[in-house]
C-alpha cells in the first residue's frame, strides 16, 4: 500500500480483511460457509484516500470493484429499507460483474452467490461523517462491523503524496511530457511549494483533500503541456518554486480566490 500515504488504521484493517479472505478459503468446505466476511466502514473527510484504498484492495484481491453513491439515499431521508437497498444493489452489481468476468482468477467458489459467500464489500463515505449519529449511520455500522477513521491530510502528507507513490502525480507529468521529447524537472522547492499551497487552499477555501493537488499540478503544467509538441526535441523545462507561485497566484486571481489567500 505504498501508494496510499498515512491512514495506517485503514490500511491495517483492509490488510487483515484481505488475509482473512485467504484464511477462509483454506477452511474445510462445511466450515467455510459459516465464516462470514466482515465488511468495513471507512469514515473520513473527502479526498483523504478512502476510495483509493478500496480500489487498491480490490485490485490486490482481484475482486470486483464498484462505487455506489449513497448520498442520494441520504438526501431523500434514510429509511431502513434504503440501507437494505444499498446492500442489495452492491450485491447485484458485484454478482453481475463477477459473472461477466470469466477469468481464471475468478474461480467458482468466489462467485458471490449469496450474501454470506460474497467477498468483502467496502463502503466508504465521507457524508456519513456528518450523519454519524443518525439512524442510517447506525444501520450501516451494524452491517459493517469494522469501522476505521481516516485522517485529514497535512502539508507533509501532501508532499509525500506528490513524491512517494511509484506513479505519483509529479512523475505522471514527467512521463507524459517525455513522450514529446521534453524533459520536465521539478525542483524539490517547487514540489514543497505545491504541497504548501494545496494545504493552504484546503484550509482557507474548501478542504478537498488530495484532490487539491490535482488541480494545482494541472494548473502548473497546463501551459507547458500545451507548448510541448512545439518544443525542440531534448528541451529541458525546470519547474521552480517561483513558477509554482506565479501559476498558483494566477489561478487564485482568476477564480476570485485571491481575496482569501493573497
Ligand atoms: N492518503 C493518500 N495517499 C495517496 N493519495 C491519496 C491519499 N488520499 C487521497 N489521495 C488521492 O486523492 C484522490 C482522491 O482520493 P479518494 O478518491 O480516495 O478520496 P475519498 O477519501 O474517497 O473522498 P470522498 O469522500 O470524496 O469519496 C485520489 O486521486 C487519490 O489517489
Ligand atoms: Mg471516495
Amino acid at each position: 500500500m505504498e501508494r496510499i500515504v498515512g491512514q495506517a488504521d485503514a490500511k491495517r484493517a483492509v490488510a487483515i480483511a484481505l488475509r482473512n479472505r485467504w484464511r477462509r478459503k483454506q477452511l474445510p468446505e462445511n466450515f467455510k460457509t459459516e465464516v462470514i466476511p466482515k465488511n468495513i466502514l471507512m469514515i473520513g473527510p473527502t479526498g483523504c484516500g478512502k476510495t483509493e484504498i478500496a480500489r487498491h484492495l480490490a485490485k490486490l484481491s482481484q475482486a470486483p470493484f464498484i462505487k455506489v453513491e449513497a448520498t442520494k439515499f441520504t438526501e431523500v431521508g434514510f429509511h431502513g429499507r434504503d440501507v437494505d437497498q444499498i446492500i442489495r444493489d452492491l450485491l447485484d452489481v458485484s454478482i453481475n460483474l463477477t459473472k461477466k468476468r470469466k477469468t481464471e482468477l475468478m474461480r467458482e467458489e468466489d462467485l458471490p452467490s449469496a450474501p454470506n459467500t460474497a467477498t468483502s464489500t467496502l463502503i466508504t463515505s465521507s457524508s456519513l461523517q456528518a450523519a454519524r449519529s443518525t439512524r442510517a449511520s447506525r444501520e450501516l455500522q451494524g452491517r459493517l462491523p469494522i469501522r476505521v477513521e481516516l485522517q485529514g491530510l497535512t502539508e507533509d502528507d501532501m508532499y509525500r503524496i506528490l513524491t512517494e507513490p511509484i506513479t505519483n502525480m509529479i512523475r505522471q507529468q514527467v512521463e507524459l511530457l517525455s513522450t514529446e521529447g521534453v524533459e520536465l524537472v521539478f525542483e524539490d522547492d517547487a514540489v514543497r511549494e505545491i504541497a504548501r499551497m494545496a494545504a493552504l487552499l484546503n484550509k482557507t477555501v474548501e478542504n478537498i483533500g488530495a484532490r487539491r493537488l490535482h488541480t494545482v499540478v494541472e494548473r502548473i503544467v497546463e501551459e507547458l503541456s500545451f507548448q510541448a509538441p512545439e518544443m525542440e526535441d531534448g528541451a529541458v523545462i525546470t519547474v521552480t518554486k517561483d513558477l509554482v507561485k506565479e501559476r498558483v497566484s494566477d489561478m487564485l486571481v482568476e477564480s476570485d480566490l485571491s481575496r482569501f489567500i493573497l
